[in-house]
């Protein structure tokens, strides 16, 4: 199980619509996921179509914790939202809550503490997503406690980048304390790529957070604030909509890196290639293609699944392996890899298809 915090004390910077739609897509990929609702505000509680005004029990009553006369476990506060998404509702109740455990020994340690427990574990979640409240109080610092990740979504404005050195310096301080220290990753959201500014955002965060900073962009879309009104998510309210791209493609970023974190190192071996096992496979989340050229500086991939507009894969070995994953299911396509400007079939891959051109390109069919 990871548990990952989506943090930064500004407000209106998508902290709640990434919490919502990020979770929304693991769990569209097969993964269990909880969201759990930190904001005494409720947005993400009410995002999802919750009234937590008719509900007996949220978040307030789990980490309150007993010993003040209402004790309630997390089966009790879950809701289904679909199959594979949950969340744990929020209400304005929980504001009290800074104020109730500040005296208390281990205050910061109250959702740690719950997401240890047995009847927790019981769930079997693959993925908590902890929504932050716009402010580094008792609540922000139970998530960075509780988590082994942090993204910091950040929208661009003057503001927002003036609040990055407060947020670092927090999970610096947080890090002290920690055995393994917090993973770091940062998410450009609400982004207009027509603006000068918001590509001048873009150079500085890329420079500040290097590797860090996800490679998928939340673009501003209409259609995030209409899901939410209708209180769901973009896996709901607009599939295959511009926005549901953007945030599958940051669920299939983020699951590339944990699956090439699961990947044994053996496999990355020359000898596997004798064994035919790099051309296209079927992983979560989409297609894996991958491609061995050992001298490359850089390797790229174009095909119908992007309007043949060539993008970047990653460099996984000093053995050349070069690998991305595509998030299609089904379907037929044709492809080429571009290896250092030079056009290309898969030379892994044995089916190809003449085009309109009279030359060939690879042709994968998926059922
Ligand atoms: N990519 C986006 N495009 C357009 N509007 C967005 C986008 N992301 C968030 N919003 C809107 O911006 C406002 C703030 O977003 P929210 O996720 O609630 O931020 P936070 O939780 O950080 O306060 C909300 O009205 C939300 O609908
Ligand atoms: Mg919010």
């Amino acid at each position: 199980m990871r548990v990952i915090a989506i943090a930064n004390q500004k407000g209106g910077c998508g902290k709640t619509t990434t919490s919502i739609n990020f979770a929304a897509c693991l769990a569209h990929l097969g993964k269990r996921v909880l969201i759990v609702d930190l904001d005494p505000q409720g947005h993400s509680t009410c995002g999802l179509g919750i009234h937590a005004e008719k509900l007996s029990w949220t978040i307030y009553d789990l980490l309150k914790g007993g010993g003040h006369g209402r004790q309630t476990s997390w089966p009790e506060v879950l809701r289904e939202i679909s199959p594979n998404l949950y969340v744990t509702p929020s209400y304005s109740i929980l504001s009290a809550l800074e104020e109730e455990l500040v005296y208390q020994p281990d205050c910061f340690k109250r959702l740690k503490h719950e997401l240890e427990g047995e009847s927790f574990s019981e769930l079997k979640f693959h993925y908590v997503i902890l929504d932050c409240p716009p402010n580094l109080g008792v609540l922000t610092f139970n998530a960075l406690e509780a988590a082994d990740e942090i993204f910091i979504p950040i929208e661009p404005s003057f503001f927002s980048l003036h609040g990055l050195g407060k947020i670092s310096e927090t999970v610096q301080a947080v890090n002290q304390r920690r055995p393994i220290p917090l993973e770091l990753h940062a998410l450009l959201t609400i982004f207009d790529s027509r603006t000068r500014f918001a590509r001048e955002v873009y150079d500085e965060v890329k420079t500040h957070f290097k590797s860090r900073l996800f490679r998928a962009i939340i673009h501003e879309s209409v259609l995030l604030k209409e899901a939410a009104s209708a209180g769901e998510s973009i896996v709901q309210y607009a599939m295959d909509s511009p926005p549901f791209r953007d945030y599958f493609n940051l669920a299939v970023e983020y699951l590339e890196r944990e699956w090439n974190r699961l990947l044994p190192e053996e496999e990355l071996g020359w000898e596997n290639l004798l064994l035919n096992r790099y051309g296209p496979r079927r992983v979560i989340g989409g297609i894996l293609f991958q491609i061995i050229s050992k001298n490359a500086r850089t390797v790229e991939i174009a095909g119908d699944f992007n309007h043949w507009i060539p993008e970047s894969l990653v460099k996984r070995s000093e053995d050349g392996l070069w690998q991305k994953v595509i998030p299609i299911q089904r379907g037929s396509y044709r492809y080429k890899f571009i290896v250092d400007g030079e056009w290309q079939m898969d030379p892994e891959y044995p089916v190809q298809k003449q085009n309109d051109f009279g030359t060939y390109d690879s042709y994968l069919e998926l059922v």
